[in-house]
């Protein structure tokens, strides 16, 4: 293992804690988040069923949203065990949305250099026992932590833990954001419990998972973009397209700023002319939100 979390130089170098004030601010009561997913748009809803087996590897089922009004839902998830994304927080709550922007600068301000200049978010209702398995954003990552208490593995970002051939198929959308992952990873993990109040960060793209303790979570993940991050990932790209034509691409921590650059102007220019389809394939469901069965996953409806 590197001694460096990360081989990006950026200026996050290690997972670290923030504090923030949307707890007080009214955002994680039951009766606001009832009231939220009653008028959430059922587009903007994943709801996602992880399972493992002994080595580790996980196994996927997905929900649609279902029928069940916003307290029948709460209650599916705060009995099941299913973790429940709301994507475009910045749409689909703008007044949460608002808050976890001032909370965002106050973060970005205690490290000079990072410029965000693009955040999105997602607000992340879990059930007790939910997993989240090991993956990577290709992006900046702030998690709000507001409600329960999770457990955050964070890896290093190396070409053990992260190889790069396995970075360009995500960034090009040729599969889902989830890496290969050893148990032997485990040894390298920066392990850290995220209460109620308390925002983690970590150096761009370290690989992580997370694992609720035991009781119902909800955090607001908002995810960023800086010019650097878009010319890696632009360079990730570009390299994956390379590859696919049977190319070696370099890797990009090899290059210099002006070959990111350069890198992410072709990627622009390649998906212009659909460089690579994306592979990530319309999932069917396997279930919706149901009270009572079991994992809180009841049978579809038609
Ligand atoms: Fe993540």
């Amino acid at each position: 293992m590197s001694a460096a979390r990360t081989r990006y130089s950026g200026p996050i170098k290690q997972a670290e804690v923030h504090p923030h004030s949307l707890i007080e601010q009214g955002f994680a009561s039951d009766e606001a988040l009832a009231a939220i997913l009653d008028r959430y748009p059922a587009e903007l809803f994943d709801i996602n069923l992880y399972d493992y087996d002994e080595a580790g590897q996980v196994s996927l089922r997905t929900g649609a949203r279902g029928r069940l009004n916003g307290e029948e839902l709460l209650a599916a998830i705060q009995q099941g065990r299913l973790w429940v994304n709301l994507r475009e927080v910045e749409t689909g709550w703008p007044e949460l949305w608002a808050a976890a922007m001032a909370e965002f600068r106050k973060v970005q301000g205690a490290y000079p250099g990072l410029r965000a200049v693009r955040n999105a978010g997602q607000l992340i209702l879990s059930s007790p026992r939910a997993r989240v398995p090991y993956h990577f954003d290709a992006a900046g990552v702030v998690l709000f932590h507001m409600r329960g208490r999770k457990r955050i593995f964070v890896y290093p970002g190396d070409e053990a833990h992260l190889a790069e051939a396995d970075m360009e198929q995500v960034v090009s959308r040729q599969t889902t954001e989830e890496l290969p992952y050893s148990l032997a990873f485990e040894a390298d993990a920066q392990v850290m419990d995220l209460e109620p109040g308390q925002a983690l960060t970590w150096p761009i793209y370290a690989p992580h998972r997370v694992e609720n303790l035991d009781r119902f979570c909800i955090s607001l993940s908002m995810d960023f973009q800086t010019w650097p991050s878009r010319f890696r990932n632009g360079a990730l790209y570009t390299n994956a397209v390379l590859r696919s034509r049977g190319g070696q691409p370099r890797m990009t921590d090899r290059m210099t700023g002006p070959e990111l650059a350069a890198r992410w102007a072709a990627s622009l220019a390649l998906k212009r002319v659909g460089g690579l389809k994306s592979r990530i394939a319309h999932f069917e469901r396997d279930f919706e939100p149901e009270i009572g069965a079991a994992d809180g996953a009841g049978a579809l409806r038609a």
